[in-house]
């Protein structure tokens, strides 16, 4: 059967798009103006609902407003809210105005962000959209970068290019010879380093667990005099915003001992980076851009749909020599072309949500978003304080980590964190921190406010009082 004959567009005529996609922004803006009041984790009568989509493939077509609604019906209902106020959970963005709407547009058009001749817009934005990101995070101009899926295949972009230029100063062509019989790289982390810095030394071929460990304090930075004394190639990886405390690495004593020895710098700031727009925390960023490559995600603190992150590497030549290919068939001219820089070749055109969100925020609006959420972060802590729990890390950031057991076992601060999720005003996760359980706050949404918090906190001691 063909899915065209009894339609609309089947007799020439595209009306049919206009309604759909109406009839579709109009569910999505309901989606969206009710998540303000609707609980954050969705009630076990909404994930139970999710089995309506539990069926054998569809024999026939099935009309797209029918599909729309459906998914409307049942998969709305069966969201955690995550584009709403009150996720705290993880380190997770929401979708700023501009950037959802700027992501609906570029879904319409459908370009193919790999190469200047399939997408002229995506690349000449995804140019703009680099220059001003350099700027905003205070990196050097001129640097090259990739626009990934996050913040994982940041770091493996900036890894792969760090893979690229140590070996080759050793005289080895990593991407035409390969790892096997390769001079040895040695790999430093920090004791906190994220696991998919690791898991990315993995897919690099560099082993997870071959790297030497550096010791870190109470607060997860790395501890500069236990830094290695290094001989031969070597990458380290440093971190702005530990995913637990937010906590930044000493980044000018470890990029100067490193650089002194040769070796190439990458940072993991994930959300960290993003310290770099606001005046007040610009501070915490301070000598990060001494390194060589960094990775950031878009989808966390500049506020798009996912799923959007960033690799830059100083010198753009590198990062080419580690993400380029030759093919006949794949046109090149003057432009930069996308796909030479990233993992990928296909792929969608993130830079346009991105130059969305900063055309819509400007250099004013990125930093009071970002200022706003730290200080939500400190007024949570303040308030959990107050009421006698123990807050576990120095809240420099948007990230809060806070147990409630006072110092005894970790049930009941579990038990806590089932409550406030079963009670549905907020949502907040579990972590482990150097041994302790506590319930991990990550203030990262254009949305939230002060009133946000308060009403958050609220829900927080009335269960934590309960338990
Ligand atoms: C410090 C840090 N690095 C890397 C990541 C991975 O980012 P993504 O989930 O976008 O791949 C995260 C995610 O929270 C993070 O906090």
């Amino acid at each position: 059967m063909n899915i065209l004959s009894d339609s609309t567009l089947a007799r020439g005529t595209m009306p049919y798009m206009g309604p759909l996609l109406q009839a579709t922004a109009v569910r999505a803006a309901r989606f969206l103006d009710d998540i303000q009041e609707r609980r954050v984790r969705p009630s076990a009568e909404a994930i139970r609902g999710l089995d309506r989509f539990l069926e054998p493939l569809p024999e026939g077509p099935t009309a797209a407003e029918d599909v729309i609604g459906l998914l409307d019906e049942f998969g709305s209902p069966g969201t955690v809210g995550m584009a709403g106020p009150r996720f705290f959970g993880f380190v997770i963005g929401g979708a700023l105005p501009a950037a959802l709407a700027a992501n609906w547009m570029t879904s319409a058009w459908d370009q193919n962000a790999g190469l200047f001749a399939a997408t002229p817009v995506g690349t000449v934005l995804e140019e703009v959209s680099l220059a001003w990101l350099l700027e905003a995070l205070a990196l050097p101009a001129g640097s090259g970068a990739a626009f990934v899926t996050g913040g994982t295949m940041a770091n493996f972009t900036g890894l792969a290019a760090a893979r690229h230029s140590v070996l080759r100063q050793v005289g080895w062509d990593v991407e035409r010879e390969g790892l096997f019989g390769a001079p040895p790289v040695e790999v430093v982390v920090g004791g906190e380093a994220h696991p998919s810095v690791t898991k990315s030394l993995g897919m690099l071929g560099m082993g997870r667990e071959r790297v030497t460990t550096v010791p870190v304090d109470d607060q997860g930075r790395m501890i500069a005099e236990g830094f290695p004394e290094l001989r031969g190639p070597a990458i380290v990886c440093i971190q702005a915003g530990n995913v637990n405390t937010g906590s930044f690495d000493p980044a000018s004593e470890i990029i100067a001992r490193a650089h002194a020895a040769g070796a190439w710098v990458h940072v993991d700031g994930a959300f960290g980076l993003w310290a770099a727009v606001s005046p007040a925390r610009s501070h915490l960023v301070k000598g990060f851009n001494e390194a060589d490559s960094w990775a950031t995600d878009a989808h966390k603190w500049l506020n798009v749909p996912y799923d959007s992150g960033l690799a830059f590497v100083r010198d753009p030549e590198i990062l080419h020599a580690a993400m380029s290919m030759t093919a006949a068939y794949l046109p090149t001219g003057e432009h930069r072309e996308p796909s030479l820089y990233t993992p990928e070749l296909s792929r969608r055109a993130r830079g346009i949500e991105i130059w969305a969100a900063l055309k819509s925020l400007g250099r004013s609006g990125l930093a009071e978003m970002i200022e706003r959420d730290c200080r939500c972060a400190s007024r949570f802590a303040e308030g959990l304080r107050n009421a006698g729990y123990e807050v576990l890390n120095d809240v420099v950031l948007n990230q809060v980590l806070v147990a409630f057991d006072n110092g005894g076992s970790p049930e009941k601060t579990l038990r806590v964190i089932e409550a406030v999720q079963a009670e549905g005003t907020c949502w907040c996760g579990p972590t482990k921190w150097q041994g302790r359980t506590a319930m991990r706050i990550s203030v990262c949404s254009w949305r939230t406010t002060e009133e946000d918090v308060d009403r958050s906190l609220a829900a927080i001691l009335r269960v934590a009082g309960d338990g």
